[in-house]
């Protein structure tokens, strides 16, 4: 039985203030989590309150409430958040206070069981399959000013024997990539997520990151592909129906058109939120073209929510899903949209978010899930946190 639970504000990686929370059991069972926070967040996604708001709601909503609850039990510890929180988009408690207790909550069932916690989350039933990490290693968007429309060029090691070659591998692209840009005269920063942030086109970004990952892939002797996150609802002009990208615009069907070329020019293995996040037709239109060749994933699209999951099945939208618990509230929500999308065949992406802390609990939800993918970037201490954890459970998990 949960004895106590502190909420803190703690920093992010951008210096934003965050919600951590700490849950303590009658049996001294101890779990800490914090919420990560989005930048280009989708329109859709449960409501992140400002976090002093968040932890005074949560302290004196959900946390009385929950002391009756067991933190082995997630999916009760997870109603409790719901009914306490009483709308369907956490904008009572804020769905970073939500999030951060959800977490917390199993890892303190964990400690309870004396299992790690992917054990306790996959149970007796978890396969031993391993993510492959989509590292972003070019990007802009919301995410960098003046660099790539495109918000993630994500580096695939799909050929990798390991987790850890594959998060090397990853690595290698980042490096790799920086010393193409320096070869080539481009001073870069690097965006929220470490990737770099180069003022180029995104005609150049595709160029330097095919030919980064075709030379760490002849070093390393296994296949590495990329893929993108369009993150397209950030282009996209509802009023005028076009994406726009600086001064080019495109039409819907120009959009379609764009990414399937993409697509079969690079050979891409996975594209995120290619189009807006409202047009599930354009979406089904594009899967229907090329959905063979890659992964058509719906970030924004689907924003880990199982009823938005369930009219893109309907609708043939897409062929995979980005979860991001943040994004619905609680780990419970998490897991039914990873089950949905199992069921109907779609692939899993587990993902982080453009602010993130230490916290690994992606790493363990990923390997417990058998996730297909997992995206948690390519360096930086938020984002080698998880990476070095998928690391340390695959040397645990043999
Ligand atoms: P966000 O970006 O965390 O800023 O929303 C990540 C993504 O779009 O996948
Ligand atoms: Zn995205």
């Amino acid at each position: 039985q949960i004895r106590s639970i502190s909420l803190r504000r703690i920093l992010d990686s951008r210096g934003n203030p965050t919600v951590e929370a700490d849950v303590l059991t009658e049996s001294g069972g101890f779990g800490r989590a914090a919420a990560p926070s989005g930048a280009s967040t989708g329109e859709y996604e449960a409501i992140e309150l400002p976090p002093e708001e968040a932890i005074a709601n949560a302290r004196e909503h959900a946390v009385p409430r929950l002391l009756e609850t067991f933190a082995d039990d997630q999916r009760e510890v997870d109603a409790a958040l719901r009914a306490a929180d009483g709308t369907d988009n956490f904008s009572e408690i804020g769905a970073n206070s939500a999030v951060a207790i959800s977490m917390a909550a199993a890892k303190a069932g964990a400690d309870v069981l004396g299992a790690p916690l992917y054990q306790h989350l996959g149970g007796a039933f978890r396969g031993r399959n391993f993510p492959v990490p989509l590292g972003n290693v070019i990007g802009g968007g919301e995410h960098a000013k003046d660099a790539t429309h495109i918000q993630e060029f994500l580096s695939a090691p799909v050929g990798a024997p390991s987790v850890s070659e594959a998060v090397f591998a990853n690595a290698q692209v980042h490096g790799t990539i920086g010393d193409l840009l320096d070869e080539r005269g481009i001073p870069a920063a690097k965006g929220d997520e470490g990737a770099w942030a180069p003022a180029v086109s995104d005609a150049e970004a595709f160029e330097i990151v095919e030919e980064a990952v075709d030379l760490v892939s002849d070093d390393l002797g296994f296949e590495i592909g990329f893929g993108l996150d369009v993150a397209a609802a950030e282009l996209y002009d509802a009023d005028a129906g076009v994406y726009r990208y600086g001064d080019e615009e495109k039409t819907v069907d120009e959009q379609v058109e764009y990414i399937a070329e993409l697509v079969t020019e690079y050979d891409l293995v996975y594209v995120e939120d290619p189009l807006d996040e409202n047009d599930y037709e354009a979406f089904a239109d594009l899967t229907d073209r090329v959905g063979e060749q890659t992964l058509i994933c719906g970030d924004d699209l689907f924003v880990t929510n199982t009823e938005r999951l369930q009219d893109g099945i309907e609708q043939g939208a897409a062929n995979s899903i980005l979860i991001k618990p943040n994004q619905i509230g609680t780990l419970t929500d998490a897991f039914d949209a990873i089950e949905l999308a199992v069921e109907n065949g779609y692939e899993t992406v587990i993902s982080h978010r453009s602010g993130e802390t230490e916290d690994t609990t992606i790493s363990h939800l990923a390997v417990a899930t058998d996730a297909g993918f997992i995206k948690t970037g390519t360096v930086g201490g938020e984002r080698t946190a998880k990476l070095n954890e998928l690391i340390r459970i695959a040397e645990d998990a043999v």
